[in-house]
């Protein structure tokens, strides 16, 4: 898993409006540092065996950068992402991008967040709604890339794509903030059979979970020691990277990197 990616580049990454409680317009990132950041995570994936596919950024879209919320895929097919109007000018340079390497594409009928709400583990697609996502798009996920949807939801806006709350470190390990979720929801992971690391609030806050593994490698935010502790524990291998500039938009590691390996049902 996650060894393919699509990302795109941080040349224009600006903060133009506010649509998630990280992102303050009067608190720019700094050009230089956002690429040298989203540079180090590109060579971080490549270092760990990774293939990186790259779609250059627009000038008008601000967040291209966060190639995550674009869609989610698995084989062949690409279910895109249907995101707030200040974000919409990006989904055509995505289907564009995505025909043209034969994935057959489906527009997303409802609201919804693309991989930033719906993170693949297996045969389950865990899929969030209620913040970016509208729920009638979990029986279109369902039907369109036969997947068994896991419904979650999150608490509030502060998690406002399921993977600040949740990270799939490989199909049978997962690592969530207990209080990013709803009740129902942290019964639902703990009833998966997975094994479950739980991050605390002040490390989810810091993007802790925003994280891309392959199984072997976990390529996440540096400054969250205790997940980075827990998943060394494991035997994994753990790459930690400075995203204070991506942040600023309200993103991290994970958000940079569409996943385009999710094996077909
Ligand atoms: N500024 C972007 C937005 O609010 C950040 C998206 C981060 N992506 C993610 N998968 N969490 O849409």
């Amino acid at each position: 898993m996650n060894s393919e990616l699509l990302v795109s580049d941080a040349s224009h990454f600006r903060v133009d409006y506010e649509i998630n409680p990280y992102m303050d317009t009067a608190i720019q990132p700094d050009v230089q540092a956002t690429l040298a950041e989203h540079q180090a995570i590109v060579a971080a994936h490549l270092a760990a065996g990774r293939k990186v596919e790259y779609l250059p950024s627009a000038p008008e879209c601000p967040d291209m950068v966060f190639t995550a919320n674009a869609a989610v895929i698995r084989g062949e097919k690409a279910v895109l992402g249907n995101p707030p109007s200040e974000r919409q000018a990006e989904i055509p340079y995505f289907t564009a991008w995505l025909s043209e390497h034969h994935y057959e594409v489906v527009e997303a009928p409802y609201l919804f967040s693309g991989q930033g709400d719906a993170l693949a583990c297996g045969d389950l697609l865990l899929a969030a709604y209620g913040q970016r996502t509208d729920e009638r798009m979990l029986d279109v996920l369902a039907r369109e890339l036969d997947y068994e949807v896991v419904p979650l939801r999150t608490v509030s806006s502060r998690w406002y794509d399921l993977d600040l709350a949740v990270g799939v470190v490989a199909p049978d390990l997962l690592a969530y903030c207990p209080d990013a979720l709803d009740a129902a929801s942290v019964r639902t992971l703990r009833g998966l059979g997975a094994d479950l690391i739980e991050v605390p609030v002040e490390e989810a806050a810091l993007f802790a979970l925003n994280l891309v593994s392959d199984g072997t490698t976990v390529t996440m935010t540096q400054g969250v020691p205790r997940l980075a502790a827990e998943l060394r524990g494991r035997g994994l291998e753990v790459v930690e990277l400075d995203t204070t500039e991506l942040a600023k938009g309200g993103g991290g590691v994970r958000c940079t990197a569409l996943t385009l390996d999710n094996p077909p049902a």
